[in-house]
């Protein structure tokens, strides 16, 4: 692994927008999981910034809500966690909301050599421009470094993105901006490049030689409960798959970095990303969520602030293809989906049926599973005998389950890596572009094709119908 590097003493957090959904669920916490872990300096701080006028006892029970206390001694460091943290108003708005910012920073900084200053924009995107003009002119460190952590959605389509780093260019360098994907913080992503590079076994047969197909599943078993309004102007496929899923592919797909450092990853993502070709929609099944059977769960349609016309798509399977050396001929499944009979985020890279005659009979082909949530794990399909007194074989998975192992929150592993510095799981802007690339064609066409309408499909069920057969015929197409 890459060396470790250090958060630098001196450093301050300041998080724009605290009193938001992503602050109270993701971010206190995350904090907080690092604070049990020790991992944060002595004077680290974190400065909440909200437009509420709020007490600090109201805002250190914004961040104390959350957090479940195992244990009576993490009273202590939850109570040391909350002694870091302090709360400035941005209620005037414009520059003297963000002179009181930067008078705390300076309060903070005060009699110290260096202040390292980060500021995560827990923001509406709508804002993150003229916020950042805002920080840059008035909270800049003067002795330190001075980073911007960002959140999805960068921008809704390949020019809007584009826009959105032009507009950023004139202050900040790229080397200045770190991209949240959440995905990348999971234990299992993180661990598909060891799997990959550091295991000969896989490394050998990682080509279209040995894979017939690679299936990616992001299902989720809820709806778009209580974020209708969000939902429906994003869909499922700006909303999971231009950006988790699309790092989960370039990590699966991509070549041999010459060393883990950011720039070594992100040149190696890129690079197999501008080899797929962007998603046709006659690759794709287009789906929207309607009632559960029995009638209890909500259709899309039903959701606070989503029109009864709505052509929002709430679930997308569709077939990527990669036209390199390595991948040519492997179809790769993508699905992902909201209100289905289950959730689970999954790989399944399926190897081929072996073209050697065979002495066994009933075979099945090799099989790796990589589940990344719930219940995260490695299993590899292999033929063993039964044990009897017969010669029959079954299939059984090695099983790599991560049971008795804690895995860290995503949130927890890409604070650290912002707070240190560690730009090897932030989204570099060109790998934004790439990605953008492969979907915007197929964005633009359903936006304006009022006859484009998805399938319905009930509330629990597995997707629209006709999911099965699309697949197949794929998987027979690969076979011609
Ligand atoms: P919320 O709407 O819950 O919170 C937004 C925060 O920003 C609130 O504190 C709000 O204050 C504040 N705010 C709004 N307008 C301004 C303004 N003009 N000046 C200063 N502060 C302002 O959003 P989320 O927390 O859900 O999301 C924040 C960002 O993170 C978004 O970009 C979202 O797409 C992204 N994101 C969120 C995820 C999540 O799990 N929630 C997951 C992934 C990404 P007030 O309430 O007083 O208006
Ligand atoms: C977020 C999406 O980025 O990812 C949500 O906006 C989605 O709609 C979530 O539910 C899935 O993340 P996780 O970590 O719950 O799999």
């Amino acid at each position: 692994m890459a060396p470790t590097i250090e958060i630098k003493e001196s450093t301050v957090l300041v998080i724009l927008g605290a009193s938001g959904d992503l602050a109270k669920k993701k971010l206190f916490p995350g904090l907080y999981g690092l604070e049990r872990k020790c991992l944060l300096p002595e004077d680290f701080q974190v400065v909440g910034f909200a437009p509420d006028q709020i007490s600090h006892e109201e805002f250190v029970n914004i961040i104390r809500s959350p957090v479940k206390l195992e244990s009576p001694r993490f009273a202590e460091q939850l109570k040391q966690f909350c002694n870091r943290c302090s709360y400035v108003s941005g209620h005037e708005g414009g520059d003297k909301s963000f002179e009181a910012l930067k008078k705390k920073l300076d309060e903070i900084g005060h009699g110290k050599k260096e202040q390292h200053r980060l500021f995560y924009m827990a923001l509406p995107p709508s804002v993150f421009v003229p916020m950042s003009e805002q920080l840059k002119k008035h909270c800049y460190s003067e002795k330190g470094q001075t980073r911007l952590i960002i959140e999805k959605p960068f921008g809704h389509d390949l020019e809007s993105s584009r826009e959105l780093q032009r507009s950023l260019d004139p202050n900040w360098r790229e080397d200045e901006i770190f991209r949240v994907d959440h995905y990348l913080g999971k234990e299992v992503v993180n661990n598909l490049l060891v799997l990959r590079f550091g295991n000969e076994i896989f490394g050998s047969i990682w080509n279209q030689r040995n894979i017939d197909n690679i299936q990616v599943s992001i299902l989720e078993g809820k709806g778009a409960e209580g974020r209708g309004s969000y939902f429906n102007s994003t869909g499922v496929i700006r909303d999971v798959m231009q950006n988790h899923m699309i790092q989960i592919l370039a990590l699966l797909t991509m070549e041999r970095p010459k060393s883990l450092s950011a720039d070594d990853l992100c040149d190696q993502k890129v690079r197999v990303l501008d080899w797929i070709q962007p998603i046709k929609v006659e690759d794709t099944i287009i789906g929207q969520y309607a009632k559960s059977g029995d009638g209890e769960k909500p259709a899309f349609k039903d959701e606070e602030d989503v029109p009864d016309d709505s052509r929002c798509a709430t679930f997308c399977a569709a077939i990527a293809h990669i036209d390199n050396e390595r991948w040519n001929g492997v179809p790769f499944f993508l699905k992902a989906g909201k209100a289905l009979n289950e959730s689970k985020t999954e790989i399944i890279i399926q190897l081929k049926h072996s073209a050697n005659a065979n002495i066994f009979k009933d075979m099945v082909p090799n099989k790796l599973t990589i589940r990344v949530q719930p219940n995260e794990g490695v299993f590899l399909t292999v033929n063993t005998s039964v044990p009897s007194l017969t010669t029959s074989i079954e299939p059984m998975d090695l099983d790599l389950t991560y049971r008795d192992r804690e895995i860290p929150e995503a949130y927890e592993a890409l604070l650290l890596d912002a707070l240190r510095g560690d730009y090897s799981r932030s989204v570099r802007g060109d790998e934004l572009d790439a990605s953008w690339k492969i979907f915007t064609p197929l964005l633009h066409h359903l936006d304006e094709n009022e006859e484009e309408k998805p399938r319905e499909y009930r509330y629990g069920s597995t997707g629209p119908e006709g999911l099965d057969e699309f697949v197949t015929s794929y998987q027979n197409r690969s076979k011609m």
